[in-house]
Formats: C-alpha cells, structure tokens, sequence
C-alpha cells in the first residue's frame, strides 16, 4: 500500500512487522483499541492544514479497514492451525520423543493382540472342518470342573489342576474341559464342537506357566468314532496352524476323563530337539492332552456310550502361540510391552 503521509506510512510498516510476531488479539488492542496507534493518528487530524484534513483522513480510514481485515484474516488461520496443533491425548505416541523433544505420533493405531489373532486362525480351522463354537466361562462349579468328568470326590487326580476356589465354593475353571458336560448335554449328535476359553491355575509363574491361559477343548461324538479318527483331526489341525514343519510324537497319558489318554508331543522349535532349558532339556514339548471320552463322562452327558463313542482334546492356546513364534517367555504375552507386541 502506498501512503503519502509519513506517520500514517509508519503505523503501516510497524503493523506488518507486527504481524509476524504477535497475536491477532493483541494487534488488535495496540492497533485499533482505544489508546491505538490508529485513534493516535486521528487524534493528529486536528493538526494538519485545513485543506489536507480531507487527505489525511482518508488515508488513515483506508490504514484502519487494512488493519481490521488482517486482523480478521490472521484470527481465523490461527484458529485452523491451533485446532491442528491441540494434543490428542488418546492418540498414540511414541515413547522414543523426536530430536524437537516433542512426541511424536504413531502412524499405526494398533492391532489384535497375537492371541486373539491365532485363536482366529485356529477356530477358522476348525470351523472349515465342521466344529460348532461354544465359549468357555471363567466361573464354574466342582460338579463340571470336575465331577462330570469322572474325578470321583477326593481323587488325587484332582490335585494335579492347582485350582483356584472361591470361599463360596466356585472354581475360576482350571482347564476347558470344564464345558464337556454341558456340551454334551446341549448338542445333538454328531457333536463336533470347540470350546475356547481362558483358564486359571494356582501354580508359581516361571517362563513356561501363567496363573492365567488360554485353552481350547474339541469334543466330538458321533457312532463308530475311533482313535484313527482323532488323530486324523489332530494332524489336519498341527498342520493348519504351524505351517513349520514340526515332527510329532504320541505318549500315553492320563486323564480321567479319557480311555485311553494320550498326549501330543512337538520337537521343540527352539533347540530342534537337542535340549534347551524351555522343553526342559527333553527335546519335546507337550503341546495337548487327548483321548477316547471315557464311557462315565459320555453317560454323565446323556449319551449312551454303547451306542456312541467320541474323542476329545485340550490345548493352551498360548503355548502353541509360543511354540510358532519362538517366544521364550509365555509370561511376555500378558506384559503389555508395546516392543514385544509390535512384532505381531
Ligand atoms: N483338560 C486337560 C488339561 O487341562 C486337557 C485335556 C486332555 C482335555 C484330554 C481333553 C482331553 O478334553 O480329552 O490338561
């Protein structure tokens, strides 16, 4: 802009180079306010030759609409910009802060944790195979933890779940298998289903236990169900999942709620078998228990174990988690590390 008069050209020049550095509300008070450079300028109006009085005035109106414009122009993109620059405090950021010092954001918003992502995968499979779904509870009772299957009062047997007890009496269940009988009794036969679900053990934590898992039972009834048929399932569902190529044993075991019992046996990924201290120097690890459903838990069930037979398994869903993705502490997935977790 172009002024002729020399005080009105100054407030001009001493406003531009204000605005590079101050606030809209503050130009605002020192150019326009009451005490303003601007009301200064007209309070020299008086002053000037009669016949220039016009000119000046002019000028210094034309100096005030400039100003209020910029003014206005300049509030609203503070404005944008302010909203730009406010801190989400939800979003993510980064701990590592950037070399301004200031957080940086994270450009991923997050994911499923690798559990739930596998517990996916793996009850795709299943489902391709034709199992229904029914999900575990985390409170229970002694008759399905462990009466309804076949652990008489007092066995030793049930020694070996380190259960947890409430001092009402409930059972925060130990193992998954604790939704058999109720499967039993609620689906018709043939009964395929799996039942994913977290468990609770009253056990010390170390690099292979948690007092907390995750396990999923398959249960299966049907007439002429053999042991040939359970290990066809077993394999199909082995290979599903690790896509490695894993030898794998099979070891009689015991479950009073299976005749015969059997357990399943991988090499253990970390040492290919030469012995580490995570399969405890063996070699193998255990991966699930499994077997013929014993005839007083097919009874117990309301099924006739004359007519029909069945299988069933258990496995932890975060051993096999650990099993496929090298973790050498089954304690780091409940950690909340965001280091370990952004791996998956
Ligand atoms: N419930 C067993 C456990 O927690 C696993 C298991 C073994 C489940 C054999 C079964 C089975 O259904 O047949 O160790």
């Amino acid at each position: 802009m172009d002024f002729k008069y020399q005080t009105v050209k100054e407030v001009y020049e001493t406003f531009l180079a204000d605005t590079e550095s101050t606030i809209p509300s503050e130009l605002k008070t020192k150019y326009l306010g009451k005490k303003g450079k601007v009301k200064q300028l007209l309070k020299d109006v008086g002053e000037k030759p009669k016949d220039e009085r016009a000119n000046f005035g002019k000028e210094i109106n034309t100096l005030k609409h400039f100003i209020e414009n910029k003014i206005g122009q300049l509030s609203v993109q503070t404005k944008a910009k302010f909203s730009q620059d406010q801190i989400d405090v939800t979003a993510p950021f980064d701990i590592n802060t950037s070399q301004e010092n200031k957080p940086k954001l994270l450009n991923k918003v997050g994911s499923k944790h690798i559990l739930n992502q596998e517990l996916e995968n793996i009850l795709n499979v299943f489902e391709k195979m034709g199992f229904d779904i029914e999900e575990s509870r985390q409170i229970d009772d002694d008759y399905n933890m462990f009466t309804a299957l076949n652990f008489p009062i007092g066995h030793p047997a049930r020694d070996n779940w380190d259960t947890f007890w409430t001092e009402e009496g409930y059972i925060p269940p130990a193992h998954t298998s604790t939704m058999q009988n109720r499967v039993l009794k609620s689906y018709k036969i043939p009964i395929r289903v799996v039942v994913p679900g977290r468990c609770f053990r009253n056990e010390a934590t170390d690099a292979s236990h948690e007092h907390t898992l995750h396990q999923i039972e398959g249960v299966y009834v049907d007439k002429d169900i053999s042991m040939g048929d359970m290990f066809g399932v077993i394999k199909e569902f082995l290979e599903g999942i690790f896509e490695a190529n894993l030898q794998i044993k099979i070891q009689t075991g015991y479950f009073p709620f299976t005749e015969p019992s059997a357990e399943i046996m991988i090499s253990c990924p970390f040492c290919k078998t030469r012995g580490c201290n995570i399969c405890s120097y063996s070699g193998w690890i255990e991966i699930m228990g499994c077997g013929m459903v014993h005839p007083n838990v097919l009874r117990e069930g309301c099924i006739d174990p004359e007519e029909y037979t069945g299988f069933a398994w258990g496995f932890g869903l975060d051993r096999v988690v650990m099993m496929k993705y090298g973790i050498d502490d089954i304690r780091k997935l409940h950690s909340g590390e965001l280091e370990f977790l952004d791996q998956f």
